[in-house]
């Protein structure tokens, strides 16, 4: 679709390009009815013989996030037709695997707060959020198995492996600063893109796509992933804490070296090396304050050519799903680009 058409579309509903919130929402609105029946399963699926646990679950599923994995694949679903009672499911599946990587990541980074709030490790200790992870994981599975399709769970598993190497080769790496765009890229691709692009391929498996469709939805989610990384890890830097529902500069606080830092890092002077390996060294802000590596990555450019890079990934996805028959559901996809470039949190 060309970019007047997509305007026109955006403007026939009374939303300017400004109006990117609103954009958000209405995309939402397509697919509200089935998103709310996969909160109903959520909430029914997620309670354990042990408090602890539906605890854990229902902390989670009350404080916010965007849900925006199982709309993805709901969206997707659409694209095949009328929403499958199987595609509802699916979505409280992967909500509830991206909910236990949540729990296990903020153990891992000893995390204080997830999506505005106390983060579960803080609330409940590692060892609940372990083990309360590890249920999340197999009630998903559990989930999933109910469907009888081994296409299903081909998918959900080599998704969950590839999401964990990912997880242990980050950690192999904290507190390195000598990371290579190709070294971020494979991180990025494990943590986050691979789940975004599994929620296609559900999507499309359970709507009875061929499995031609099925790739290029995988495909076209994938750069969205890519994407929506890209701009999780420059907002780290650029947003407030407020919005964001996480500390500001919390990445590099964590050692975690990110795109926007590697594109400045490739062309910074020793002395400005020298600012981010301190902290990546203290762990901690004492020293070198986030308003110095803020400066210093200006001066190269990062932030902003990491945005171009994540502009790239969204291009691309752009161009695969221009690709299917026009619907509101393929102008959503084709606009949820942008929300993901534009977004605040
Ligand atoms: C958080 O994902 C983990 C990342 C991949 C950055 P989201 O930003 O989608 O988290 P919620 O579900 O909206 O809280
Ligand atoms: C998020 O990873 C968890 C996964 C995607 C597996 P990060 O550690 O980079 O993200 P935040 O900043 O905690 O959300
Ligand atoms: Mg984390
Ligand atoms: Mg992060």
């Amino acid at each position: 679709m060309s970019e007047v058409k997509r305007l026109n579309w955006i403007n026939s509903m009374g939303i300017s390009r400004l109006g990117a919130s609103l954009t958000a929402r209405e995309i939402r609105e397509l697919v509200a009815a089935e998103l709310s029946r996969v909160e109903q399963e959520i909430h029914l699926e997620s309670v354990a013989s042990v408090d602890a646990v539906t605890a854990i679950s229902r902390h989670l599923q009350a404080n916010g996030g965007k849900r925006l994995r199982p709309m993805l694949l709901l969206l997707v679903n659409r694209l095949f037709g009328e929403t499958t009672d199987a595609a509802v499911r699916l979505g409280a599946v992967v909500e509830m695997i991206h909910a236990a990587t949540l729990v296990h990541d903020d153990v891992i980074d000893e995390a204080e707060t997830r999506r505005g709030k106390p983060s579960a490790n803080v609330l409940w200790g590692n060892q609940i959020c372990v083990l309360g992870g590890d249920w999340l994981y197999m009630q998903a599975f559990q989930m999933a198995l109910r469907e009888r399709n081994f296409a299903i769970l081909d998918i959900l598993i080599s998704l969950t492996q590839m999401m964990v190497e990912g997880e242990l080769i980050q950690l192999e790496r904290i507190g390195r600063i000598h990371l290579t765009e190709a070294d971020y890229m494979e991180l990025v691709d494990r943590k986050t893109a691979s789940l975004f692009s599994a929620c296609a391929r559900l999507g499309a498996l359970v709507g009875g796509a061929d499995d031609a469709q099925e790739s290029l939805v995988a495909d076209y989610a994938w750069n969205l992933g890519m994407a929506f990384q890209l701009v999780d890890d420059i907002l780290d830097f650029t947003a407030r804490e407020s919005i964001l529902g996480k500390p500001v500069g919390n990445d590099l606080r964590e050692g975690k070296v990110t795109l926007p830092l590697i594109y400045a890092l490739a062309e910074a002077a020793p002395a400005e090396r020298e600012l981010v390996a301190t902290v990546l060294r203290d762990r901690s802000y004492d020293k070198v304050p986030l308003k110095r590596i803020l400066e210093f990555m200006r001066r190269y450019d990062g932030i902003e050519r990491a945005r171009q890079r994540a502009l790239a990934f969204t291009d691309k996805a752009r161009s695969i799903i221009a690709g299917f028959p026009d619907s509101p559901y393929q102008r959503a996809l084709y606009t949820v680009t942008d929300l993901i470039i534009e977004r605040d949190h």
